[in-house]
């Protein structure tokens, strides 16, 4: 029953995922598991019967960087950094599951990913780019 969070970053040491606020409502901890985002932090181990994906696995660990961080640090998506983990898999998930979404659809893809630094606007264009919709 320990939380999958402390499964990965204590046991596993996978310490892209956060540790936020610990009831599911800040979003830092997100991780895949399957084709959906879940709380790591909530979610006991015991339940994680799919394929679980931190943002360590997002991308090589030797480089290059998936499109969706690229995009997070052209367009100053990233600030102070504790949010853009679970941000990165929540972006990645919404893309592969809607490659072609509009402004609407992003933001209503990271809802309860909660930014405290930027704004997210700059977020949403960078989810917006990384789907090919440069904005002028
Ligand atoms: S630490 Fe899991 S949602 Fe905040
Ligand atoms: S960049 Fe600081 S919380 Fe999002």
């Amino acid at each position: 029953m320990t939380p999958l969070l402390d499964v990965l970053r204590d046991r596993l040491g996978l310490r892209g995922a956060k540790a936020g606020c610990g009831e599911g409502r800040c979003g830092a901890c997100t991780v895949r598991l399957g084709d959906r985002t879940v709380a790591s932090c909530l979610l006991p181990t015991v339940l994680a019967t799919e394929p679980v994906t931190t943002v360590e696995g997002i991308a090589p660990p030797d480089g290059p960087l998936h499109p969706v961080q690229d995009a997070l640090l052209e367009h100053g998506g990233v600030q102070c950094g504790a949010c853009i983990p679970g941000m990165v898999v929540s972006i990645c998930t919404l893309l592969e599951s809607d490659p072609d979404p509009d402004e609407a659809t992003v933001r209503a893809g990271l809802t309860g990913n909660i930014c405290r630094c930027t704004g997210y606007q700059k977020i949403v264009e960078a989810a917006l780019a990384a789907a090919g919709k440069d904005q002028p």
